[in-house]
């Protein structure tokens, strides 16, 4: 087994609203392993997204811990925490808050632009994110431009931009048809299979949680059931590769790791670049990530 890329340990959460504490989460214990990918399930209002946004550091625990590779974040500073964010993490949330006023590749460089990162190869890099999720006709459409399936798809590829280890997906096929999300779903795992991308999706869809190879289902704030359905791989360097046995075609294409980007940083890499870019901005989110310090 390798090192687990995320642990959360006896994770609570509380609430409080109208002077009454809620209790949402009531002791979440959950161990994610680098290149895995695993759904979370379980009724309305038992905790799912609210978990999410503490594992995306968006939010914080009550008590209990969250640890990445053996740090925990929850103890890390508002730009430490940014910082770590933007490198470590993507979300794909089901309402994608893309940009209005910039299009599909701008959108895709939005995180990197306010990382600071330099322009020409991050736009390469949109561009063939763009063209890995099927949109290499729809660059310079804005988000009014495209179909609610295309912008989900811009919203992934902007979710990838920086390469991050977990990808925190919400429903991220909840207002897609099912044919369209079929496309997402089918994206996630070649994704998962070709760059040993890690993801966690909540999701409401039998389909999808059908075809994870691990699926943890919650119930009243705990996690009830932890399903692993089948082995993983693991390549010659020893890098997890996702559970071929659920890869729906195309799993012996594995193609070899994407050249790391080498973009040049701008002299000054942002220390707290605006929660705007590659964050969720739900209006009733937690608490946003702005609200720690
Ligand atoms: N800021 C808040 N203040 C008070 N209660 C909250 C707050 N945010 C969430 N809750 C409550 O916490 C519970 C869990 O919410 P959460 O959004 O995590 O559920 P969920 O499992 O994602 O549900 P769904 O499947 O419907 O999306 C709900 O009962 C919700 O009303
Ligand atoms: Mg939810």
């Amino acid at each position: 087994m390798s090192e687990p890329l995320v642990v959360a340990r006896d994770v609570k959460k509380v609430f409080v609203h109208e002077g009454k504490d809620v209790d949402v989460l009531k002791g979440v214990d959950l161990s994610v392993n680098r290149g895995e990918m695993l759904c979370v399930v379980g009724p309305s209002g038992t905790g799912k997204s609210t978990l999410l946004h503490i594992l995306g550091t968006l939010d914080l625990p009550t008590s209990g811990s969250i640890t990445y590779e053996g740090r925990d974040v929850t103890r890390l500073t508002s730009s430490e925490l940014a910082r770590f964010r933007n490198r470590t993490l993507g979300f794909v949330f089901q309402f994608h808050h893309l940009m209005p006023e910039f299009d599909a590749l701008e959108n895709v460089m939005m995180p990197g632009l306010v990382q600071g990162l330099a322009r020409t190869p991050l736009k390469k890099r949109a561009r063939e994110l763009l063209e890995e999720v099927g949109l290499a006709h729809r660059l310079a459409h804005r988000p009014g431009e495209l179909s609610g399936g295309e912008q989900q798809r811009v919203a992934l590829a902007r979710a990838l931009v920086l390469d991050p280890a977990l990808i925190l997906a919400d429903e991220p096929t909840g207002n897609l048809d099912s044919r369209t999300s079929e496309q997402v779903h089918q994206l996630f795992f070649e994704l998962n299979a070709r760059r040993g991308t890690t993801f966690l999706i909540v999701t409401h869809s039998r389909d999808m949680a059908a075809r994870m190879p691990r699926v943890v289902t919650m119930r009243d704030g705990v996690v009830e059931r932890d399903e692993r359905k089948s082995e993983t791989y693991r390549d010659r360097d020893g890098r997890k590769e996702a559970a071929l046995d659920v890869l729906p075609r195309g799993a012996d294409a594995i193609a070899s790791e994407e050249p790391s980007e080498d973009a040049e940083k701008a002299p000054s890499e942002a220390e707290s670049p605006s929660p705007a870019a590659n964050e969720p901005s739900e209006p009733n989110a937690p608490d946003e990530a702005g609200n720690r310090a």
